[in-house]
């Protein structure tokens, strides 16, 4: 029988439609084991497929949000390590999540542990969060999507510099860079993710995985392809009857019920 990695990723429901994740390996500062992907990846399958759910929030236990791959790992089973099907499978099926994510990145976000946040829709920051791809130090570089993603959200040239340097970045850089959209104080960033995920939640959830698929599309696609997805995902969301239900809302000057579907 296989163990149960449950307390590697905790999950609680702290409002309405929302799901916290908190990556809890805090004693290896949340480094990203096969296990650990494996169990984010079963909690977002069941996130998934729970209809009460609209919304997740990411975050870190103790100091990191994650500090990369598994270093000891990799050290101990090389390229079986990063090559691995399964951890493969997991990091797959992680990007694949319908849902919106949220990242709160409360401290080190690292290698490994930075492109598992750019898999999410929208990262915040913690005013002590720190950014890098350290691998180019251990004589590597990202392999988890971090040389595709990094360069379309802050640029070749930043992109390049991280990737080839390794240096930390601060939180107010990294906005400043375009990497996250909000900088928190550090107690206030959870509130501030539950509350945006709570916005989200209360919306549609028949239609928020359509506008993420449609806004993803502009970070995956040429404009012309990208232009052809969101007009198919519209198109989709007349299928609806949330779409139906919030125009007749607006019409009559009341709150729309959304049911999902
Ligand atoms: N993998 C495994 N263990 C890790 C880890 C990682 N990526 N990062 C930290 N840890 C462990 C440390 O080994 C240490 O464990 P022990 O107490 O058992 O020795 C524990 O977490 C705490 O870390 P430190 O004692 O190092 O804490 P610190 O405050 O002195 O330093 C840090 C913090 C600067 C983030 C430092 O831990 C660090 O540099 N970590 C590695 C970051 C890194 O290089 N990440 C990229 C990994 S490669 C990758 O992601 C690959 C890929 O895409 C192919």
């Amino acid at each position: 029988e296989m163990p149960s990695h449950d307390d590697l990723v905790l999950a609680e429901r702290p409002a309405a439609g929302v799901l916290l994740l908190t990556l809890n390996r805090p004693e290896k500062l949340n480094a990203l084991s096969k296990a650990l992907l494996s169990t984010l990846r079963d909690r977002l399958a069941v996130a998934e497929a729970d209809g009460s759910i609209g919304c997740v929030v990411l975050t870190g236990a103790g100091r990191a949000f994650a500090a990369g791959a598994d270093i000891h790992d990799m050290l101990a089973r090389g390229l079986a390590s990063y090559a691995d099907p399964e951890r493969l499978a997991s990091w797959r099926a992680i990007e694949a999540f319908a849902k919106p994510m949220i990242a709160a990145i409360n401290g080190y976000a690292l290698g490994g542990g930075l492109e598992l946040a750019l898999l999410c829709d929208i990262l915040l920051a913690s005013e002590v969060a720190r950014f890098a791809t350290p691998e180019i130090k251990l004589g590597s570089f990202p392999g988890d999507g971090g040389t595709q993603r990094l360069p379309r959200l802050v640029g070749q040239s930043f992109a390049m510099q991280m990737v080839l340097t390794g240096a930390m970045v601060d939180a107010v850089l990294a906005e400043r860079k375009g990497l996250v959209s909000e900088v928190l104080a550090a107690e206030r960033l959870l509130p501030r993710a539950l509350e945006i995920a709570g916005d989200i939640a209360c919306r549609s959830v028949a239609i928020t995985p359509l506008a993420k698929r449609a806004v993803r599309a502009a970070a995956e696609a040429p404009l012309a392809e990208g232009l052809a997805i969101e007009h198919a995902l519209v198109v989709d969301s007349f299928a609806t009857e949330d779409r139906t239900e919030g125009l007749r809302a607006f019409a009559e000057k009341r709150e729309p019920v959304f049911r999902g579907r």
